[in-house]
């Protein structure tokens, strides 16, 4: 059989598949393989299964775990870089299988990661398993690539002065699932961040990353968003059409509605949108010519240049502490002006950034932060906004943040550069707040389509909901995004 090429997945069995790869050609796999399954049990249990599982997934009866394994991971050690590793998953009843198997094979254990995630199934008699294992092995410890400083640098502080580099390189990993309601379902899906961890600290851009064993894609989809080079196999078609569906169109979720046709009019009188001539399509294909011109916008941003930037053309943010949002305004301003009317529509005193067949926001947000809310526009305007055009949509720019800046030089030089503190800062400094740490550079990672809907607003609530003003007017509020929960929203992305 011929050599496969990279930047493909293929519908076969994955042992089959690897033979036709050569001796030391990947540079990483990440892998969560099949279950080994109690036919027993799940006959009993048939109808729910199939109910929720789409025909044809491959399991392995338990008594043939340990070959099955073994035959799979030789091929892999076999493909493997010296200076390769390869990440597996595996559940707890699994587990034993999979440490004999990687030692039987001369595999050397770097970590032993748990994944800790929500929602695990409420049990009455014992406890409620909500970790998978993870097991970190390369073929050779001192060859291996790690790249520790690629997320945290080793100065880099979270907003309340803890080591961030720290955090994130401890052992066990607090990332939640993603729920994708409403797509067509497979077994089970690694969450992006996951990947994205892993992808990281263990290879660099151009890399070739491999899974085995693919399911809905996903290591494949994060990887090439990350801009490495991928393979993998999946034995079960429907899995496999789905994943290369993603891939080819560089979209991280299929819903059902994206394939309304043009010739399914009656659908379309019920949608909001249609007053302006709207469909759902348009979203999509509006966010992808938008996409097309961002691209270009540059991906690192420095605190200075950038103000300067700003400043040099009047634009009239330029003297704000948290520069990155304004700078990424200004960024869209200055590329999207030709495609988008901007500002976009006012309702009473708020108005929206610009205007594309429906009004739209942009924002910047830190990757690395705990903090998963964006606070996005108004809610009574995103409300009427949403009535007259159906949706309503934020361009979210998503970045590795810099806050290295513990000696304040860039706030003294911006402050220099503004002739001194702005009257917020004075005020600050007189009730005794802590200034924060400023932000001193921005490395643009991915910009996010994401589609607001009265569904949107419902789910994620409000922010100031019962706040006052120094005058006790109450305050305005605002619609605030959780990240974690709208991966429903999030529509299309470009990597950078
Ligand atoms: C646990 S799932 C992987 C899910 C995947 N990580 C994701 O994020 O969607 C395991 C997958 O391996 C597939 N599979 C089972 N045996 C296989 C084989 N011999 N070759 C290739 N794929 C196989 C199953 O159909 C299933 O989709």
């Amino acid at each position: 059989m011929k050599e496969l090429e990279f930047n493909k997945i293929y519908n076969m069995d994955c042992v089959e598949g690897m033979k036709c790869i050569p001796n030391n050609s990947i540079d990483l796999v990440i892998t969560d393989p099949p279950f080994a399954i109690d036919f027993k049990a799940k006959r009993s249990n048939y109808h729910r299964t199939a109910s929720r599982v789409l025909e044809g997934y491959s399991e392995i009866p338990k008594e043939k775990y340990y070959d099955f394994t073994m035959k799979w991971m030789k091929e892999v050690y076999r493909i493997l870089k010296d200076t390769g590793s390869m990440y597996v998953f595996s559940g707890w009843n699994n587990l034993n299988d999979i440490l004999t198997a990687i030692n039987e094979l001369g595999f050397i254990t770097v970590n032993h990661i748990i994944w800790k995630y929500q929602f695990g199934v409420v049990t009455k008699r014992k406890f409620v398993t909500s970790h998978y294992h993870c097991l970190y092995v390369c073929k050779n410890d001192e060859k291996r690539k790690f790249f520790p400083y690629s997320r945290y640098g080793k100065e880099s502080k979270s907003e309340r002065g803890k080591s961030l580099h720290y955090e994130d390189k401890e052992d066990v990993w607090i990332i939640k699932r993603e729920y994708w309601t409403g797509d067509q379902k497979t077994p089970t899906k690694l969450p992006s961040e996951l990947i994205r961890k892993i992808l990281m600290y263990s290879s660099e851009k151009g890399d070739i990353v491999l899974d085995p064993f693919l399911g809905s894609g996903q290591v494949a989809v994060v990887s090439k968003m990350l801009n490495r080079q991928y393979i993998g196999f999946e034995i079960v078609k429907e899995y496999y059409e789905f994943a290369k569906e993603r891939l080819e169109k560089n979209l991280y979720r299929i819903k059902k509605e994206y394939e309304i046709t043009s010739t399914q009019t009656s659908l379309k009188l019920f949608d909001k949108g249609v007053k302006y001539g709207e469909s759902r399509m348009t979203y999509l294909k509006t966010a992808k010519q938008i996409g097309k011109i961002l691209k270009h916008i540059p991906k690192l941003w420095d605190g200075r240049n950038s103000i300067l930037e700003m400043k040099k053309t009047n634009f009239p943010h330029w003297k704000q502490m948290e520069w990155i949002g304004f700078y990424f305004q200004f960024l869209c301003g200055k590329y999207l002006s030709r495609i988008m009317k901007m500002p976009g529509p006012r309702y009473g005193r708020v108005e929206f950034d610009g205007l594309k067949n429906i009004p739209w926001d942009f924002k910047a947000h830190a990757m690395n932060t705990s903090s998963h809310q964006i606070i996005v526009n108004d809610s009574e305007a995103t409300a009427n906004g949403i009535k007259d055009y159906g949706k309503v949509g934020l361009i979210l720019a998503l970045g590795k943040v810099l806050y290295n800046d513990e000696d304040r030089t860039f706030q003294k030089w911006h402050e220099a550069l503004k002739g001194g503190k702005s009257k917020y800062e004075i005020e600050r400094i007189r009730r005794g707040a802590w200034s924060r740490i400023r932000k001193v550079s921005f490395d643009l990672q991915q910009i996010s389509f994401i589609r607001i809907t009265d569904d949107t607003l419902v789910k994620c609530g409000s922010f100031q909901r019962d706040f006052r003003n120094a005058g006790g007017q109450p305050r305005r509020e605002k619609v605030l995004l959780d990240l974690e929960k709208i991966d429903e929203e999030l529509v299309y992305f470009i990597e950078f």
